[in-house]
């Protein structure tokens, strides 16, 4: 398989991009010709950014699996589709051809089927890095139903008001997942979670720990039990469902700046087309190569570049279940010798912490497999970036600086391998298809440059094939949250510059979204957390700069009494976080305060609260509007280092 649609010149770039503003049911329409239809579309697309409503390939029928699997198997049977690197360096890899696969996500799919799950049925799926996840997300694509994955790093309680959102009757889960040393009961995670629910009609529990687990009656069943049941029916082949391009292809919950995590759904045809487009042309990705993305399925990333584009492009892509530190901070450098892996796509929090331990893990590793280097997740410093490319990329990788979101379902800005010039810290040029535009508080675009840049906030002005199409369940939140703010735009919440050759570069979240580790928090979510702890009044959260984190999570909380030791009641709210979300959005540093600062209208002066958290105390602004001014020094004085 080749990719007629992959650029390779800066020239063809242009002209791409060019096209594709121009002319893009054409653009689109050449790009879809190269995937498995069932029935072609009646119209490119339709779109308006009011309601909004937009629609690729209108009247399209597809299955995605046909696309990642079936059209694979003539010719690339026996072919990697997937390696599994486990957590522990002395078990086993595996390795799934095309074929195998294929026979895995048919058998699961029947499983899924003889268990009464339908087209449009919502599945949540809760596991660790192992082949079976990709297994359950491709069986649920395979026979219609949405799948929601969530990360296992969540809490019992975010899977329970995720289930509820999805309103989700099947779940997929694991006995337990290794993570460096730590072995997480995945299943009694479930369990905590379905206290008192009644609408989850069957869990179905791959084996990987085998840690003890409680299995109910009529509810839970074993993985490959259910397998067998399959077998001895004689169900073998799992027809493909026929989906409409339209149709969702999953939910993925994410955090905004108020109040609980919203379910973003994809649909079928744009975001099968978008995530291939991308992975073919950012990672100039040439059949062979072995693609290893270091995140986990549980975010986006791992959805659209461990699943779903690699194997729609036909490629290799290979999934390791455990962290870059353990059993020491060579791993990765240790699984891309074994494996001969050409292009690696991780996060500057992974590469800010490896190059914590110095270049000692990297001595006698031999990474002349890699071509092609990529980030994603956050911005990457210019140092980070530099070690990268010296001590990874031995300065002969093109590195590829990936910004997207969970909303936009593959890249939209970054500069393409090798073919489009590379600027440290700049995602640098948009795909093809996809027209930025940078504005001011009120929506006017900036058109001035200072010092050779133009700032903003960071808009789309037309949709792209992937672009989320609602948030599950209450389309007024997705238009409120991204078609509000601005008029007929897509507001990305980012913040960036533009120089003057069009290059953009990302500087972070404008609203109170923290990118804590790659990981995206909202503040509230974490205040509303911190809040549910007894004896806690108020609290407010902020991020400030971190050196790993890129950024940490700041409370200021007032506590009713204190008595006794405050870094217990620390200890406490933490434990509180961890149990409603989870041990990822634990505060970093937890300051205790008599009240803060607020405007009269009783609004919290976060810009205050964030100045002192970076340790700006000199230059906090006009204070003197505030309904108590006195509350910032105080504040400032017992400032957590
Ligand atoms: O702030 C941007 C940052 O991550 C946010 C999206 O987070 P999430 O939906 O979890 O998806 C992460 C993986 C695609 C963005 O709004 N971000 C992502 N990539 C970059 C980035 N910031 C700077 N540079 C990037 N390459």
């Amino acid at each position: 398989m080749s990719y007629p649609y992959q650029i390779t010149s800066l020239d063809a770039y242009k002209a791409a991009y060019k096209k594709s503003v121009e002319n893009p049911d054409e653009f689109w329409a050449d790009v879809a010709d190269n995937f498995v239809w069932k029935r072609k579309w009646d119209k490119v697309l339709e779109w308006n950014f009011n309601e909004p409503k937009v629609e690729w390939f209108k009247g399209a029928q597809l299955n995605i699996t046909e696309n990642c699997l079936d059209r694979h198997l003539a010719t690339k049977a026996n072919i990697p589709a997937l390696i599994w690197e486990p957590n522990d360096p002395d078990e086993h890899h595996r390795i799934l051809t095309y074929k195998d696969l294929y026979n895995k996500v048919c058998q699961f799919g029947n499983v899924l089927r003889n268990n009464g799950v339908k087209k449009g049925d919502r599945v949540c799926i809760y596991m660790g890095m192992i082949p079976e996840l990709a297994i359950a997300v491709l069986a649920c694509a395979r026979i219609g139903a949405i799948h929601s994955v969530v990360f296992g790093g969540f809490s019992a309680q975010s899977i329970a008001d995720r289930l509820y959102d999805a309103q989700a009757e099947y779940i997929v889960t694991c006995d337990g997942a290794y993570r460096g040393n730590k072995d997480i009961p995945l299943k009694s995670v479930i369990d905590d979670a379905l206290i008192g629910n009644r609408t989850i009609k069957k869990v179905i529990v791959s084996t990987r720990t085998r840690t003890p687990v409680s299995m109910l009656k009529g509810r839970d069943l074993w993985w490959e039990e259910e397998i067998k049941k399959v077998e001895t029916l004689g169900m073998t082949e799992c027809v493909p469902e026929v989906m409409d391009a339209e149709d969702p292809l999953f939910i993925l919950y994410t955090s905004g700046s108020t109040g609980k995590p919203k379910g973003v759904v994809h649909a079928c045809g744009g975001y099968m087309v978008w995530t291939n487009y991308t992975f073919v042309n950012t990672f100039q990705y040439t059949p062979g190569d072995i693609h290893f993305c270091t995140a986990d399925i549980g975010w986006i990333t791992g959805h659209s570049y461990i699943v779903y584009a690699p194997l729609s492009a036909g490629g290799t892509s290979l999934l390791f279940e455990g962290i870059p530190t353990f059993p020491d901070a060579g791993r990765f450098w240790d699984i891309i010798e074994k494996f001969r892996v050409n292009i690696l796509y991780t996060a500057p929090t992974a590469i800010r912490s490896l190059m914590g331990f110095g270049i000692g893990p990297l001595q006698g590793k031999d990474l002349s497999s890699l071509k092609i280097l990529g980030t994603v997740g956050e911005p990457i410093n210019e140092e980070a970036w530099h070690w990268y490319d010296e001590h990874v990329g031995k300065k002969k990788c093109p590195i590829v600086d990936t910004w997207w979101q969970t909303e936009t379902g593959g890249i939209l800005i970054s500069n393409l391998a090798g073919v489009t010039p590379a600027k440290p810290s700049w995602a640098t040029l948009p795909m093809p298809g996809v027209q930025c535009i940078l504005v001011d508080e009120n929506g006017k675009e900036v058109t001035e440059f200072e010092d050779g840049v133009k700032k903003g906030n960071l808009c789309i002005k037309a949709p792209w094939p992937s672009i989320l199409r609602t948030t599950y369940g209450d389309h007024e939140r997705c238009k409120l949250n991204y078609f509000s703010t601005y008029e007929n735009y897509y507001f990305t919440g980012d913040g960036a510059m533009q120089d003057e050759e069009g290059n953009f570069r990302i500087t972070g979240r404008v609203d109170d979204v923290l990118n804590v580790s790659g990981h995206r928090i909202g503040t509230a979510e974490v205040e509303n957390a911190i809040n549910m702890h007894a004896g806690v009044v108020e609290s407010a959260v902020v991020g400030y700069p971190h050196d790993i984190k890129g950024q940490g999570i700041y409370a200021y909380v007032i506590y009713g009494n204190m008595h006794g030791d405050e870094s217990l009641t620390r200890k406490d709210i933490l434990q509180t976080v961890t149990r409603v979300i989870g041990a990822i959005a634990k505060p970093d540093k937890i300051q205790f305060v008599t009240g803060l600062p607020k405007t009269r209208s009783g609004k919290i002066m976060r810009r205050i609260l964030r100045k002192i958290a970076e340790g700006e105390t000199e230059n906090l602004g006009d204070t003197s509007t505030l309904l108590d001014p006195l509350i910032v020094d105080e504040i400032k004085n017992n400032r957590l280092q």
